[in-house]
């Protein structure tokens, strides 16, 4: 069953507002989509249009059949829309219990003890440092954090920009493990990646943006076959 459906998308910054020339993004329920591509295709705008961040020319937006097009990012995240950006991602001089506190600020306040506690369950590292300021975790930790606070809202759709960005390659390895869980335990997740090749080794199916476009789509373990798109995106044929 189709869960996002996004068509048509067009939209950018002031002046610059066709970054995204007509681009669109299908995910299914509990899909895994990788969207890759190079630097200024409009990765990350793309998510912020799917979040509501961006101001829209044109397209249309489902969420489960529903249109929420027309709606703020705050009621798109009340609807099931989670959104980690790559960069302050976090709250770093709080404390990892109070970030979470903050990823579950539209919940109540019964169901934000419950999801602390979950994510505690979920991510053992996070509750052994549940006191210590954000600040203080490794990167991988803080990507962890930023992931586990957008879970405390329970969403269908997580949207992920460049969560192994920066990263050494073990800590990235240890993230996407963490990804796969999450992924594994029902949350549907569209997630732009630098890493390519590691991104369509996880994903159902993997989006190639050029351009504000889709230059192609298709199943992740054939695009990671692809020479050309070996050539173009994944370091060699
Ligand atoms: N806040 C902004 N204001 C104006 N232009 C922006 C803004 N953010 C991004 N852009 C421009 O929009 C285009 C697409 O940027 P975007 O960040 O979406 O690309 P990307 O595919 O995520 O790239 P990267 O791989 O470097 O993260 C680029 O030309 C960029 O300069
Ligand atoms: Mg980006």
């Amino acid at each position: 069953m189709t869960l996002l459906d996004a068509s048509g998308i067009v939209g950018g910054y002031g002046a610059a507002d066709e970054i995204l020339k007509g681009c669109g993004l299908v995910v299914a329920d509990r899909e895994l989509v990788a969207i890759i591509g190079p630097n200024g295709a409009g990765k990350s705008t793309l998510l912020k249009a799917i979040a509501g961040l961006l101001q829209l020319k044109a397209g249309r937006i489902t969420l489960d059949g529903t249109d929420v097009t027309a709606l703020s990012a705050r009621a798109r995240a009340q609807a099931g829309i989670a959104f980690v950006p790559q960069e302050a991602n976090i709250f770093p001089t709080m404390s990892v219990r109070e970030n979470l506190e903050m990823g579950g600020f539209l919940a109540s306040k019964s169901a934000v003890a419950a999801g602390i506690a979950a994510q505690f369950a979920r991510f053992p590292m996070l509750a052994e440092k549940r006191g210590a300021a954000a600040r203080t975790l490794s990167g991988g930790q803080r990507q962890t954090l930023a992931m586990a606070m957008a879970l405390m809202v329970s969403p269908r759709l997580l949207l992920l920009d460049e969560p192994s960005a920066g990263l050494s390659p073990k800590a990235a390895d240890v993230l996407f493990e963490t990804i796969i869980a999450v992924h594994q335990a029902g949350t549907a997740i569209a997630m732009v990646e630098q890493n390519a090749r590691q991104a369509l080794a996880i994903a159902d199916r993997g989006v190639v943006l050029v351009d504000g476009r889709v230059a192609h789509v298709g199943p992740a373990r054939a695009m990671a076959d692809d020479p050309d798109i070996g050539r173009m995106f994944l370091g060699g044929a």
